[in-house]
């Protein structure tokens, strides 16, 4: 009987160490802070999906809010605990703009006649999660703001499952035309010509989806100077890239874990999940081969990072399917379908990408077609970085997200 208190603790340490532990690869530095800060994430995620499937059965409605509870304070845990970013100068206002939320940062009074930067942010989290005021979001905002002389507004789009695709698109597009309005602008003194909309991971997809909207919209007087893209998420039709293949086992960002958002934003059943992993919703049966030079990586990655990968083109796959799911070909979805001509009216460019991240490849075909339609891009690749390395952990401070906060700020100070 007294061993059984030892057995029950070796079970669980051993239970907690099997849940907890992930193979890396040697690049990746703080392996074990990777390790937790994953493990954490995987339970929200856990208890979402368990909330979801409670949800649909009425009689569980008490657990469910139970669980909807312990759901919000793991979440709380893993992004309220701030470390630092507190400014003391920076002003805090929660408003809207045209009926979007926003949370708006704005630096001590320069004096009078000095305009300011402007900096619209729209956070990550797969269009499902994530919020402007959480821990890292909230500081690095203050952050930005202090050190840039900029107002930033971060934008509270609506997330999935209240919403899916074109809803977050809309809210964030809504947002940034009330920013670029001569009132507005004029309302902070901010300088026109120097307004940057950024965001990271799903944020990047909007970000970079506003902006090209902004910037062939005839009747927009002000647009984006810049558009600074952290690891965004940019394309549905390939999830067989060489990046998701190197990288799908890699926290924080598993390759079925980015397929399952996409399926959300786009409202697409869940069941359908193992077809896409297929590539088999972008069979050449319902795709053009110019849109299929969009996304070639055979021809837009290097060398280096396309190594020996396959591609991976279904001849025939599922039936219908594109005209089921409009948002699959949708550029506001995925901003790498745009056209040449587009992208040549798209804002100089700063785009963050990490080598173990399943949307590097995302990212870096989006260089390059910016490049090759004429527009100036900084890519800052991380040779040790992660998905979320920039994002949601500030607070534990992971080297990595700290050079590339401090590469993303530096960028901002001089192009910006
Ligand atoms: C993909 O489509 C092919 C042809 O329709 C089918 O044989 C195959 O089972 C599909 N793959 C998956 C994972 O569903």
């Amino acid at each position: 009987m007294r061993l059984l208190p030892g057995v029950v603790t070796v079970l669980l340490i051993v239970g907690v160490a099997y849940y907890v532990y992930v193979p890396l690869p040697d690049a990746i530095q703080e392996p074990w802070k990777l390790m937790m800060v994953d493990a954490g994430f995987r339970t929200v995620m856990q208890l979402t999906s368990l909330q979801h499937w409670l949800g649909l059965d009425h009689c569980f409605k008490c657990i469910c809010e139970a669980t909807e509870g312990f759901g919000s304070m793991v979440k709380g845990l893993l992004t309220s605990v701030s470390g630092g970013g507190v400014m003391p100068g920076v002003k805090v206002s929660d408003l809207t703009f045209a009926g979007v939320p926003v949370r708006v940062y704005e630096p001590p009074a320069g004096g009078e006649g000095h305009l300011r930067r402007g900096l619209m942010y729209f956070h990550g989290g797969g269009w499902k999660f994530g919020s402007a005021k959480t821990g890292a979001y909230d500081s690095t905002s203050r952050t930005l703001s202090d050190e840039l002389n900029a107002v930033v507004v971060s934008v509270e789009y609506r997330l999935y499952p209240e919403v899916h695709f074109p809803m977050p698109y809309l809210d964030c597009l809504a947002a940034a035309k009330h920013f670029l309005s001569r009132e507005v602008l004029a309302k902070y003194a901010i300088d026109p010509e120097r307004v940057a909309v950024s965001g990271d991971s799903a944020g990047g997809n909007l970000a970079a989806a506003v902006a090209q909207e902004i910037s062939t919209d005839e009747s927009m007087s002000e647009k984006f100077s810049v558009q600074a893209l952290v690891y965004p998420v940019l394309q549905a039709l390939d999830f067989n890239t060489p990046s998701y293949l190197q990288n799908e086992n890699i926290p924080l960002l598993y390759r079925p874990v980015m397929v399952r958002f996409w399926l959300q934003y786009l409202g697409v059943d869940l069941s359908l999940q193992p077809q896409f992993l297929a590539n088999n919703h972008s069979s050449l049966q319902h795709f053009t081969p110019e849109l299929r030079a969009r996304l070639d990586w055979t021809v837009l990655l290097s060398p280096k990072y396309r190594k020996n990968y396959k591609q991976l083109i279904v001849e025939k796959g599922l039936e219908g399917l594109s005209k089921e799911v409009p948002g699959l070909l949708d550029v506001r979805a995925s901003p790498l379908l745009a056209e040449p001509e587009v992208l040549a009216k798209c804002p100089r460019a700063y785009i963050v990408t990490c080598e173990y991240d399943v949307l590097r490849d995302d990212g870096l075909m989006y260089a390059r077609r910016l490049q090759d339609a004429g527009v100036s891009v900084t890519n800052d690749h991380y040779e040790d970085g992660f998905h979320g390395c920039f994002s949601f952990i500030s607070w534990l401070e992971f080297d990595v997200g700290k050079r590339a906060v401090r590469g993303y700020i530096n960028w901002l100070q001089n192009n910006l």
